[in-house]
């Protein structure tokens, strides 16, 4: 992400989401949150999971450019890599610990956390800081619910993220002067992560989430920055204080802790306002908190969104 990019040489685009597709998202969103649009298909693969009867207007991005197209500085700083290079992940067993500002620690088995809450899919966009962004059929479980599990405390104000730290898989991370510092740590507001929008992702299209797309779990924050969304967690820690994030603590100018798109802040070397979506030539305008405005807007009432980018 710290490579140059020259985005404001556009094509004006003739994709904006008619009206009509908006209000259909807005509904679907609101029965999505409430679980009450979901009905229960067993799928493909291993994963079961409830779906969404509807795509919300949103046409998802191909399979194979969601899976060959990838940031995973683990592994690569360039985006075809990853796929070539994550395939040996071993993501099973994979334990996640939740810790810190909880009423009760635990290390959960990924498969038995599945059992103990169901997953569900979830067809949101994701726009990346660069520049791209796609929309892809997620299939996971409310991070609100695994942390309503453990029990939050008066103390429990963020959430840090933490990636697996392995050199022995993860090529990147055995360099003595790597493009960032491993391993990779996100973090969120309390509120931002009991959102019902916050997904802890374990698939997508149906299956299992391949290793370039973060396997066995990751995070998806659809109103953020792609950056945010943290792959191959092994650590989740609830603290008092702000969390640590790895673009934050490296380039605090140009990755803010709060990350939330918006077209209207432009990142300190290219504009913000537009996007291409994987797969096209053409872009299209960025949409005010990604298009979730309604489900988060209030969330950042009354704060500077120039301040705290
Ligand atoms: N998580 C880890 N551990 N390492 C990374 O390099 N890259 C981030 C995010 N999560 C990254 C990460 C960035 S910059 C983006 S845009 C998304 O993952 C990309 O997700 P995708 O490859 O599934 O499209």
């Amino acid at each position: 992400m710290l490579i140059r990019h020259n985005y404001t040489k556009t094509i004006p685009s003739n994709e904006i989401t008619p009206e009509s597709v908006y209000k259909e998202r807005r509904e679907l969103m609101k029965l999505a949150a409430s679980a009450v649009a979901l009905a229960a298909t067993p799928l493909f693969g291993a994963l079961n999971y409830e779906r969404e009867k509807t795509s919300r207007g949103l046409k998802p991005t191909s399979f194979d450019q969601i899976t060959t197209y990838n940031n995973f500085y683990e592994y690569s700083t360039d985006k075809e890599s990853p796929a070539r290079l994550a395939k040996n992940l071993k993501t099973r067993p994979w334990t996640m610990s939740i810790g810190g500002e909880v009423q009760k620690k635990v290390t959960l088995d990924i498969d038995q956390l599945l059992k103990l809450i169901p997953a569900q899919e979830r067809i949101y966009r994701f726009r990346c800081v660069e520049g791209w962004s796609m929309v892809v059929p997620w299939v996971g479980i409310p991070l609100a619910s695994v942390l309503k599990h453990v029990g939050l405390t008066s103390k429990s104000k963020f959430v840090e993220f933490q990636t697996l730290f392995d050199p022995k898989q993860f090529p990147a991370q055995r360099e003595s002067f790597g493009s960032i510092s491993f391993p990779y740590r996100e973090g969120l507001r309390i509120d931002e992560a009991m959102n019902p929008l916050t997904l802890l992702a374990v698939g997508l299209y149906g299956k299992e989430l391949l290793p370039q797309n973060g396997a066995p779990i990751r995070l998806v924050v659809p109103w953020k920055y792609g950056f945010k969304s943290i792959k191959s967690i092994v650590s989740i820690t609830l603290r008092e204080t702000p969390s640590h994030t790895t673009w934050n603590d490296m380039a605090p100018k140009e990755y803010g802790f709060f990350a939330n798109v918006n077209p209207t802040v432009d990142h300190p070397r290219w504009s913000q306002a537009r996007e291409r979506p994987l797969g096209s030539f053409f872009k299209q305008d960025t949409l005010m908190f990604n298009g979730y405005e309604k489900e988060v807007a209030h969330m950042y009432k009354g704060v500077n969104l120039r301040k705290f980018f």
